[in-house]
């Protein structure tokens, strides 16, 4: 059972979302902002389920959903540090919201790059007082890294879904998606000495949103709901045709339910890094769990939740929001 510092009192989290919605992306971005323990300072996004300037109009529209406006939304990479890119349109849709059927944002990104937003609010606000949510591939966050250095020190925490160990790989018979879209992006990140939890596959692979866990959440029947019930419990679910599972993982809201409640969660603090070379395992997320090598522990390697509890806080959640 994980423990962390969490906000004294009623100062909530101050934290940046950096994702490619991506339906589970949208998930986690609706969770975020209905739980009061959080403040969303930004969203960023970057190139990943589908290309950047659709992640961009989904998040601005799931923004518009939830009456947020006020969250500015920084566009990022729209392709990974050295490699072609790579999407998931047969898991999430051409739109990458399938089901959502969200009006076309009037919300527009802001001019400046997600990474040059991510550098100019760290080192702007005091150090340690800004966690990064990372969702997708991890491009902005490294090129943020490479460009200034010196915000390694000035993150409170990167908490990020990415990797798989115990699963094997969604992508690769190795890789998981984030992970493989941008190995080199996710080992600078792993390499940066900034402290880090991974919720992997491993994880996420004992979330299923199965139809009695979407039961409660449809039975709330709002807007937000009907939408996530109808992204969430459709027939052709990724996980469902691939594994046979009752329904689909829901992968990227776990980071936000480990924020909201690191007790229904467990793992082990070891050393990962991420393949960028060998052509049959590149994006892998190597994992050494029982350090049998001198690898410095790096991250928290998240590896099982309370599956119905989540459930029950996503749902009780969720119903906050109209
Ligand atoms: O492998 C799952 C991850 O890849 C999730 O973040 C999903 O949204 C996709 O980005
Ligand atoms: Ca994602």
């Amino acid at each position: 059972m994980m423990t962390q510092a969490s906000p004294t009192g009623s100062t909530p989290r101050r934290i940046v979302i950096d994702t490619d919605p991506g339906q589970d992306d949208a998930v986690a971005i609706l969770l975020a902002l209905a739980s009061p323990e959080l403040k969303v300072e930004a969203i960023t996004t970057v190139a990943g389920n589908v290309p950047v300037a659709l992640t961009t109009k989904n998040a601005c529209a799931l923004l518009e959903l939830a009456g947020r406006r006020d969250i500015p939304v920084f566009e990022g990479a729209a392709r990974p540090l050295h490699r072609a890119p790579i999407s998931a349109e047969h898991v999430h849709g051409e739109t990458g919201m399938a089901g959502a059927n969200l009006p076309p944002p009037k919300l527009r990104p802001q001019a400046i790059d997600a990474a040059t937003h991510l550098i100019d609010l760290l080192r702007r606000e005091p150090a340690g007082t800004i966690t990064l949510v990372c969702l997708g591939p991890m491009t902005n966050l490294a090129l943020a890294l490479t460009h200034a250095p010196d915000i390694v020190s000035r993150i409170a925490q990167i908490v990020a879904m990415g990797g798989a160990q115990r699963e094997g790989g969604n992508i690769t018979p190795t890789a998981e998606f984030n992970f493989f879209v941008d190995p080199h992006a996710a080992r600078i990140v792993m390499r940066s000495g900034v402290p880090i939890t991974l919720l992997p596959l491993d994880v996420t692979h004992r979330a299923i949103a199965t139809p009695a866990r979407l039961k409660p959440i449809a039975a709330i029947g709002s807007r937000v709901t009907d939408m996530v019930v109808r992204m969430l419990g459709a027939e052709d679910r990724f996980e469902k045709l691939k594994y046979g599972w009752e329904g689909g993982a829901l992968h990227d809201p776990l980071t936000i339910g480990f924020l909201l409640r690191p007790d229904l969660f467990s793992g082990r603090t070891c050393n990962v890094d991420v393949e960028v070379d060998a052509p049959l395992c590149l994006g892998q997320s190597i994992v050494d769990l029982w350090a049998v090598t001198d690898r410095v522990p790096n991250a928290l390697w998240i590896n099982d939740v309370q599956a119905d509890a989540f459930y029950s806080l996503l749902t009780e959640r969720l119903a906050l929001l109209d």
